[in-house]
């Protein structure tokens, strides 16, 4: 956009430099045919249908999300194989139903016995299949069941031997890359995470079981190891835009960071040497920076 046009934008506004967004892009979705394996951009950061047709290369086909009301607002606007990649909150079963029932290929992400018995009670119509991945945690330490955990093994065997449910595929998060400074250390992760889930994928073989396999995040995406070239799919999301927080994991360079928020002055105070802003704390972020680490402010 044009100085002059920025300048007349009311403040505080989000400010999104689309060339940037495109060629980020376009380098996730090059990675990604050079490893050989599916790009499933997650939307929840822009949640946008822009941003969207730029990820998706115009297919709008092969999304995640992180909401339902993500997953309604993409579907309604012809988007299909959407992954609803949250632990499923049972009182959602209903309206997971729904979406499978309207789409071609809705997906939803299980980690838990007591949601594979919510889906029994509410088989889908005309022989639909509830498409299910079994969500993994290899070191993330967040949702899912631990990958050494014998449970893990036997819930996606009880997902495969339950009638009207298919198991899709596994689906390890490596959101524990954040935690990284450096490329070797964002390296380090993502191999640690493609291999637990590669063996995890070798035991299901070994019992007869075949499915899909994704991990991903921004910082392993941006810095891909070769052996992710074995998995199906990747999930990685903020990559569109990235920001000052990826830039200092080095996950990216602050140059590719595409988005900023633009504010104005509103107030000049000489005696304590500071200026005041028209950005209050939200406008950075509905969690405000408070949450980032002190060395990234
Ligand atoms: C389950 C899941 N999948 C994919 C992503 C996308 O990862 P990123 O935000 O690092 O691009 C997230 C982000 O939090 C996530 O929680």
């Amino acid at each position: 956009m044009k100085e002059k046009a920025l300048s007349s934008l009311c403040t505080p506004a989000l400010v999104v430099d689309v060339d940037k967004v495109k060629r980020n892009a376009r380098m996730m979705i090059e990675r990604c045919q050079n490893l050989g394996v599916q790009l499933r951009p997650h939307m929840k950061t822009h949640k946008t249908l822009e941003c969207a047709d730029i990820m998706t290369g115009g297919s709008r086909r092969c999304i995640a999300v992180s909401t339902l009301a993500e997953a309604c607002f993409y579907a309604d606007h012809g988007f299909d194989d959407i992954i609803y990649a949250y632990s499923l909150p049972l009182d959602k079963v209903e309206r997971c139903a729904d979406l499978s029932e309207r789409l071609d290929l809705f997906q939803i992400l299980l980690d838990h016995p007591h949601a594979l018995d919510e889906l029994k009670k509410r088989p889908l119509r005309d022989g639909r299949l509830w498409h299910v991945w079994l969500k993994l945690d290899c070191g993330n330490g967040r949702a899912g069941v631990l990958h050494s955990q014998p449970e893990a093994f036997s819930l996606a065997q009880a997902i495969v031997g339950t009638k009207g449910v298919e198991l899709t595929g596994v689906y390890a998060h490596c959101g524990n890359s954040y935690n990284c400074r450096g490329v070797e250390q964002i390296q380090a992760v993502a191999q640690e995470t493609t291999d637990l889930t590669l063996q995890f994928m070798e035991k299901l073989k070994a019992s007869g079981i075949t499915c899909k396999s994704s991990i991903g995040s921004t910082p392993s995406c941006s810095h891909p190891v070769k052996d992710m070239g074995k998995l199906s799919e990747v999930h990685p999301g903020n990559y569109g835009f990235y920001d000052v927080q990826q830039s200092v994991i080095g996950s990216c360079t602050l140059e590719e960071v595409a988005v900023k928020v633009l504010t104005r002055v509103i107030g000049h105070c000489p005696h304590r040497n500071q200026l005041l802003i028209d950005c209050g704390w939200c406008g950075l972020s509905l969690d405000g920076a408070g949450k980032l680490p002190l060395d990234m402010l």
